[in-house]
């Protein structure tokens, strides 16, 4: 389609109907008080909207409900795996291909086989279990992010970029021998899905050559990524997708993927890379955990599905829709008065609570109680990426601030229409429109670690002293 119409035409028909359970307003509050008012609590039949995340959520086309009987369940060499690896190379140009059953296993194997401790590895913004691989490992992960990226509300094409004279320094002051490997998000989830783009990928290639570290992609979203660089890089808008996501990978010397985003897969990962050594240790690990080389943790099924939605995902109409999408979603936040992180990203809307509820301080968690709120007016559930994900409780005060406090609203990929968007523009409205009756939370009960997954909330009241 040209760019002239304002409906979003979802690139594709429906043919299998998965039934949405409308809930009402009461079954709701019912529902999150058993949760903890913890939106990882629900049943996912309590939720109307479902945009958690965008990780392994996607719907399958036909062509890939077809690879799937296509599948070779066998041990060793599977024709699936051939098919696989001949998809990841097209796309990659990396030798060795290693399939893993997600994303963080390719992390595991690749920085247990690289890393040790004391070691610094730099990243745009490490994902979460990213960075916990790393620190596994006893090693430093450490994000040299652009500055541009730390605004929230600043337009700027590439607000994903790796500072590259930051890198320059880390090199200076670490010294190359300890650090196994630099590595570039694409796009940047962690900081609001903002792209990278081929100057910044080309500029990070060279300090990288001059001191002898490897590069490594990140790449979960680099469809996504490429589709940026084609709407926004100079030079580049006549260059196909596919073209420009077969140069960012030829920049690196190797990547991790979660398949779960860009492979339209429900499950799935890969790590792959040049270097014959670091892949023969590699695929050491990887039969240690998740299986033999030629399926690494996956069924024959899995890797058919992936090969054919990888050839699928940097389909023109397909990415105009995704990313358009998104846009459509933010303006309907701005719209209702709600900022969001400018401009909004390729896989989801981050919606600034801290902008909205500025009466609630971040020890009251404001965007955990955007999410409560989004979820109790209309079912829609999102994710609190606050002082709830990043804060850290205290002992004799109150919790430590995160330096945001964000909703994320991510979109499963070719799962929700535009009517769909706009309900959910409508329920941000709804609560916006209340927003200064909206109170905070404190928190209950909590793990150790990582504990907005599992902690119990509980509202705070006028009478909660
Ligand atoms: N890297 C990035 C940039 C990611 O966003 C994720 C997952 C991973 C690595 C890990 O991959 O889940 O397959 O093990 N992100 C999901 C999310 C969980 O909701 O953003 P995985």
């Amino acid at each position: 389609m040209d760019g002239t119409w304002n409906t979003i035409v979802e690139p594709f028909r429906v043919k299998s109907v998965e039934p949405l359970r409308f809930t009402t307003r009461a079954e709701r509050a019912a529902a999150l008080e058993v949760a903890g008012w913890n939106l990882f609590g629900l049943a996912a039949h309590d939720v109307i909207i479902d945009l958690l995340t965008d990780s392994g959520t996607a719907a399958m086309s036909t062509d890939q409900w077809a690879a799937l009987m296509r599948g070779d369940e066998s041990y060793a060499g599977s024709e699936s795996f051939a098919r696989f690896e001949t998809v990841v190379r097209d796309l990659t140009g990396f030798t060795h291909v290693i399939p893993t059953h997600q994303g963080r296993a390719a992390e595991r194997i690749l920085f247990q086989a690289t890393t040790s401790a004391g070691d610094v590895v730099v990243n745009n913004t490490h994902f979460d279990t990213t960075r916990a691989n790393v620190e596994f490992q006893g090693a430093e992960a450490r994000d040299l992010l652009c500055a541009e990226g730390d605004d929230l509300q600043l337009v700027a094409p590439f607000k994903g970029n790796l500072d590259v004279d930051a890198l320059e320094a880390t090199i200076a002051a670490v010294g190359a021998g300890r650090m196994p490997l630099v590595m570039v998000t694409v796009t940047n989830n962690s900081g609001g899905g903002q792209p990278v783009s081929l100057a910044n990928l080309r500029a990070v290639r060279a300090v990288c050559d001059r001191h002898g570290v490897p590069l490594f992609l990140d790449a979960a979203r680099f469809a996504e990524n490429a589709w940026f660089v084609r709407l926004r890089e100079p030079g580049q808008a006549d260059r196909t997708a596919r073209e420009i996501a077969e140069e960012m990978f030829r920049l690196a010397d190797g990547c991790t993927i979660s398949l779960k985003k860009d492979g339209l897969g429900n499950i799935g990962g890969v790590l792959a890379l040049d270097d014959g050594d670091v892949a023969e240790r590699c695929r050491n690990l990887l039969i240690l955990t998740e299986g033999f080389p030629t399926y690494g943790g996956l069924a024959g099924r899995d890797l058919e599905a992936l090969a054919q939605g990888l050839l699928e995902v940097t389909d023109h109409d397909y990415l105009a829709y995704r990313v358009r999408t998104a846009e459509y979603l933010a303006e309907l936040a701005w719209a209702a008065g709600v900022p969001t992180i400018r401009p909004p990203g390729g896989h989801a809307v981050y919606l600034d609570a801290a902008a909205l509820l500025p009466h609630i301080p971040a020890h009251e968690l404001p965007a955990q109680a955007l999410a409560c709120e989004l979820y109790l007016e209309g079912g829609v559930r999102g994710v609190e990426i606050g002082t709830l994900m990043f804060g850290r409780p205290s002992p004799d005060g109150p919790d430590s601030a995160a330096p945001h406090e964000l909703v994320r609203l991510a979109l499963p990929r070719r799962v929700y229409t535009q009517s769909h968007v706009d309900y959910v523009g409508e329920v941000i409205a709804r609560v916006a429109a209340r927003a200064d009756s909206i109170r905070g939370y404190r928190v209950v009960s909590q793990p150790e670690w990582l504990r907005h997954f599992t902690a119990r909330l509980e509202p705070l009241t006028e009478e909660t002293p």
